[in-house]
């Protein structure tokens, strides 16, 4: 159960707070990662604030999306997803905006609960100001948890916190919530006051402590949003370093979606890495590139200022300074793309060139071409897109504009500047250039005086 009807005051935003994004992903589809990679037989989120955005953003999740009206407390929200539960269910209760908490953890606080009925995640803080306080009797049991706002001087010296996460049992955790009041300081459902009548009916609660004090880290505002984004791409990093990738500087290097990578790659400063990126070994990414959904052989070379979106790059490409790559696009082996080159839609086959100032968009290119500077594939006539073919071995000199639907057969040359209206035959020249002429002691014009 994962509870994310808060509103999120905090933010200052007009978008609900388990919206907001880390990593690429929303703070509640981090949360629910996580949840599913343990056995389930289902997952429940409390939504409320923003009305329906948050379901309707998170369509694509396996939730049942239940809502809470008006937010009147933790254990308002989980009695509004009791309906989900069997009294045989072990039920794991999660926060929306606690993203970095680990599958490790959670296991241990579901295994607790599997002997003892109900399991609460605690931390030790040396600041605990703010959270919910475990009190203990002197057995050392647990008897009840305390909020701050409810707390006196000495609790308020406990700095034993309740992360908010636990577990417990489905037919105790009904029978509790429904027995809870709103006798307190704030006026709300506590889901905490559960702990103290599990105390008097002498269930044994157990208690597990996170290792890493990061994964319990509540996002509240845009500051712990970006102390959590910290936390992340760190985790990445080191991940990424220990698997074999060099990172120039970690600390500036960001990953907002998912990496596979080989060995012996290095990525430079600036680089961001969305959706799924794979790459190959020996694979060298220059400072400042955006790199989504794409994968790259070995020994290619992307150089820096490159942007490349849903592509793949053969073994041995280079790529850039200053190159994009747009959806679509299929670069086989040993190609070369150069500065200020668009390319869309588009594959080229192994050893071709296209090394400066050119736009090559639904075009298929063989092996071995060589397109000079400055050419341009007309692909739209302003109301349909056509393709160009180039077949292997094709030259073609610089400032040529191949006016497409058009094909030039192999081993066919096209004159610098040439307007290619036609198909072009193999092994054949084809210029379309006017005459050059020349007008013999020709004046240039001169600055008027004033
Ligand atoms: C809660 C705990 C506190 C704990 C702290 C950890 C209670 C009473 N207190 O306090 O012991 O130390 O979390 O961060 O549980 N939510 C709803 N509906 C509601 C109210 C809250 O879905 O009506 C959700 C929020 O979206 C959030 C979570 O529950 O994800 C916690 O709510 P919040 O108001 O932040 O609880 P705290 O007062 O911080
Ligand atoms: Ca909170």
């Amino acid at each position: 159960m994962i509870l994310a009807a808060g509103q999120g005051t905090r933010m200052r935003s007009h978008v609900p707070k388990v919206l907001h994004k880390l990593a690429g992903r929303s703070l509640l589809e981090h949360v629910y990662q996580t949840a599913s990679t343990l056995p389930h037989e289902s997952i429940s989120v409390v939504y409320g604030h923003g009305g329906g955005l948050v379901p309707d953003t998170l369509k694509h999740l396996q939730v049942n999306w239940v809502e809470q009206n008006q937010q009147l407390g933790t254990g308002h929200a989980v009695s509004q997803a009791l309906p989900c539960v069997d009294d045989d269910d072990d039920v794991l209760i999660l926060y929306g905006d606690v993203p970095l908490i680990s599958t490790e953890t959670l296991e241990r606080l579901c295994s607790a609960t599997a002997t003892s009925g109900f399991a609460l995640l605690t931390a030790v803080l040396d600041d605990p100001t703010g959270y919910g306080r475990i009190v203990r009797n002197r057995r050392g049991e647990v008897v009840r948890i305390v909020e701050q706002k409810d707390a006196s001087e000495d609790e308020r010296s406990i700095r034993e916190i309740n992360t908010g996460m636990m577990a417990v049992r489905g037919a105790w955790l009904k029978r509790w919530i429904n027995g809870l009041d709103n006798k307190n300081k704030q006026g709300e459902y506590y889901l905490t006051d559960i702990v103290a009548t599990a105390a008097r009916e002498y269930v044994s609660i157990d208690c597990i402590h996170a290792h890493d004090l990061n994964e319990i880290i509540g996002v509240n505002d845009r500051v712990q949003l970006a102390q959590v984004e910290t936390v992340y791409r760190r985790r990445q990093s080191e991940r990424l370093m220990r698997d074999g990738v060099t990172l120039v500087d970690p600390d500036r290097f960001d990953l907002r979606g998912s990496l596979t990578a080989g060995i012996d790659n290095q990525i430079d400063i600036n680089v961001v890495i969305e959706g799924d990126v794979r790459l190959g070994d020996n694979v060298r990414i220059g400072a400042n590139c955006i790199l989504r959904d794409v994968t790259i052989a070995d020994d290619a070379e992307i150089q820096p200022n490159c942007i490349v979106e849903q592509t793949t790059i053969g073994r041995g490409c280079r790529i850039g300074p200053f190159a994009r790559i747009r959806p679509e696009t299929c670069l086989q082996d040993y190609v070369h793309i150069g500065n200020f080159v668009e390319v869309k839609k588009s594959t080229i086959n192994s050893g071709s060139k296209v090394n400066h100032l050119s736009y090559i968009g639904d075009t298929e290119i063989g092996a071995n071409v060589n397109v000079g500077a400055g050419t341009i594939t007309c692909n739209y006539d302003g109301a349909n897109k056509y393709k160009t073919i180039i077949e292997d071995d094709v030259f073609i000199g610089s400032d040529t504009q191949l006016i497409a639907p058009v094909r030039v057969a192999s081993g066919a040359t096209i004159g610098a500047g040439t307007t290619v209206t036609r198909d072009v035959e193999s092994n054949t020249l084809a210029v379309g250039r006017a005459e050059q002429r020349s007008i013999k002691n020709w004046k240039r014009p001169k600055k008027q005086e004033h």
